[in-house]
């Protein structure tokens, strides 16, 4: 896993550069694969990630034009326009054709657990738009029941200690990420819970839950806004998966 996009409640668990770097690999080969979903002259959208990085950069270098894209936060934004990638301002577009992002945990229905990096809430604003979710893990991500991953969830800062005792009903420990000894500030500027110990056999049920809950921006549970298609890239190659 890239540890930049971790809660920091998981930083303890670096792998070995060998595997580090193996995973870069898949990364840049799923990226790479993703290409293939980019019609010519089209609106995309962007996501936010490591994952999602290495497809600015393929898309970049390839020859495909985009007549624009629509960002999920500051970071693929700058990404983007520094390698000269047309961004688009998402309230003067109708419709993207494909959304192209990572995720954090995707199960075997395309449900998904999303917002390592924090940009959740936009991620989900862009998925919305988009005709078609490509979703592009490493075989990492790939989980039969979500929740190993802490559950990430963008939250009004008054209400966090109410939104931690609901968690906490729930038979979750929810977590403020932090960020140089500070809570980490959204580009929305909010904060970021993570909720450890929750098993999310019901995705969907569960996002209408915690989403109805005061002071929850979004939760990182992705199942109205599921994959519909995922590019898992594994050592044998790129597998597709459709839901
Ligand atoms: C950011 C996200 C990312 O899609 C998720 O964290 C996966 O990132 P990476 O590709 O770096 O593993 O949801 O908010």
């Amino acid at each position: 896993r890239d540890m930049d996009n971790q809660p920091s409640s998981l930083k303890m668990e670096l792998s070995p550069m060998s595997q580090l770097s193996s995973q870069d690999a898949l990364k840049a080969q799923v990226a790479h694969a993703a290409l293939a979903y980019v019609q010519p002259h089209s609106l995309i959208g962007v996501g936010t990630g490591s994952t999602v990085n290495c497809f600015i950069d393929a898309l970049a270098q390839s020859a495909i034009p985009v007549q624009g894209a629509g960002s999920s936060s500051i970071a693929s934004t700058q990404r983007m326009q520094a390698l000269g990638i047309p961004v688009v301002d998402l309230t003067d577009v109708q419709s993207l054709s494909v959304y192209i992002d990572g995720a954090d945990e995707i199960d075997g229905h395309g449900y998904m657990v999303k917002g390592g990096g924090a940009a959740l809430t936009r991620e989900k604003i862009v998925a919305a738009q988009a005709k078609q979710f490509v979703c592009i893990v490493d075989q990492s991500k790939r989980v039969d029941v979500m929740g190993a991953f802490p559950l990430p969830v963008e939250v009004i800062p008054m209400a966090v200690p109410q939104i931690i005792r609901e968690f906490s009903a729930l038979g979750g420990q929810a977590v403020l990420r932090m960020r140089e000894a500070q809570p980490l500030v959204t580009d929305n500027g909010q904060y970021i819970l993570d909720v450890h110990g929750l098993k999310l056999t019901e995705p969907m049920a569960l996002e209408a839950r915690i989403s109805q809950w005061p002071g929850v921006v979004t939760v990182g549970i992705f199942a109205f806004q599921k994959a519909d298609i995922c590019l898992l890239a594994t050592p044998d190659g790129v597998q597709t998966l459709r839901y």
